[in-house]
């Protein structure tokens, strides 16, 4: 017999089986919420239980901290019930019809873009659509049942080609074979379009754009999106590497400076060399030094969760209401 799971504020009922999570059985049901990484790691699922009981499920204690739980907190992609029960969510409206879908990839292409970053753009069978929010991710299927997560760094087009940005983690399983043995017309298996981190086009705000590393590809995705749909917002986008060589698509770079009419990056480099001479540090400090009042954007921020979740803070202690931050922290495994 299932539980009831009822959402508040919007009163839904649905219904949850035992062995399935709040996210799993929100989304069964056409119920979009928010959610990134589906394994406890990233906290965008991080909601409120009203009523009844859950197994909290295998959550890392710096996500989901005791004082959370106390407080009534649960990661709905790891709790399932015990219970009916009652949580506060609301839905993100504009993914509704977003089909996620299991389909073959081919490679189509490998580009150097950095010397620790490749750019796989993947090609879905020509008898496939795969209608995507910019911003959004997929997951690639390992053979052995694991997955990698990577944004997809272009938007939807009639050829089908997935661009995402892989940066080569040490040790790592998936990237080394992407770096070393990874070959054009390789079949790739992946699971999406995932997640609830894409552009709000109903918005006109001015945009800040925060990026650490590879959290550059749905920020691109995004902006390409702008570029295509004739939407001229004011752009801050920031870009933070450790050295210098770590920045990639200069070229793109520029011709954003020209096709928007009002778009400004900032590069910034943490371990800089000598011959750096652009900004040094974090962004978020750059950020918070240039906007200490950052009411008016809409902020999206992408890479390290360290990075995201000091950000989001600092923006929210700033004064940008917590409705117009939107986030996706990476993890990279291995
Ligand atoms: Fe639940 Fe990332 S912690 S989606």
């Amino acid at each position: 017999m299932p539980f009831r799971l009822r959402i508040e504020p919007s009163g839904h009922d649905l219904e949850i089986e035992a062995d399935e999570t709040i996210l799993e059985a929100a989304l069964r049901q056409g119920f979009n919420v928010p959610y990134s990484c589906r394994s406890g790691t990233c906290g965008t699922c991080k909601g409120r239980l009203l009523d009844g009981q859950v197994d909290y499920g295998d959550v890392d204690e710096t996500v989901l901290t005791p004082a959370d739980r106390e407080s009534g907190l649960a990661l709905f992609c790891q709790a399932m019930p015990v219970s009916d029960v009652t949580v506060e969510i609301k839905e993100v409206g504009a993914a509704k019809g977003i089909t996620i879908k299991t389909l073959p990839s081919r490679v189509h292409r490998i580009e150097d873009l950095a010397p620790d970053v490749r750019a796989l753009f993947l090609k879905i069978p020509a008898t496939e659509t795969l209608p995507f929010l910019p911003g959004q991710y997929i997951d690639i299927l390992l053979k052995d049942g694991a997955r990698r997560g990577f944004s997809l760094a272009n938007t939807p087009n009639a050829d089908g080609i997935l661009e995402l940005h892989i940066k080569r983690v040490p040790g790592g399983r998936f990237t080394s074979q992407v770096f070393e043995q990874m070959k054009e017309k390789d079949i790739l298996r992946f699971e999406g379009p995932l997640g609830t981190f894409f552009i709000r086009e109903e918005s006109t705000r001015p945009l800040l754009m925060a990026a650490t590393g590879t959290g550059f590809a749905p920020i691109k995705g995004m902006l390409q999106w702008l570029l295509e749909h004739g939407q001229q917002r004011p752009i801050q986008l920031y870009w933070g590497v450790r050295h210098p060589q770590d920045f990639y698509y200069e070229a793109l770079l520029q011709e954003w400076t020209q096709a928007f009419s009002d778009f400004t990056v900032h590069k910034i480099v943490s371990r800089p060399d000598a011959q750096w001479t652009g900004a040094r540090g974090y962004i978020t400090e750059h950020i918070l030094q240039d906007f200490p009042d950052p009411s008016e954007f809409d902020a999206y921020i992408c890479g390290h969760p360290d990075m995201v979740f000091s950000l989001a803070d600092r923006l929210r202690a700033a004064g940008l209401d917590a409705e117009h931050i939107f986030a996706d922290a990476f993890v990279f495994a291995k």
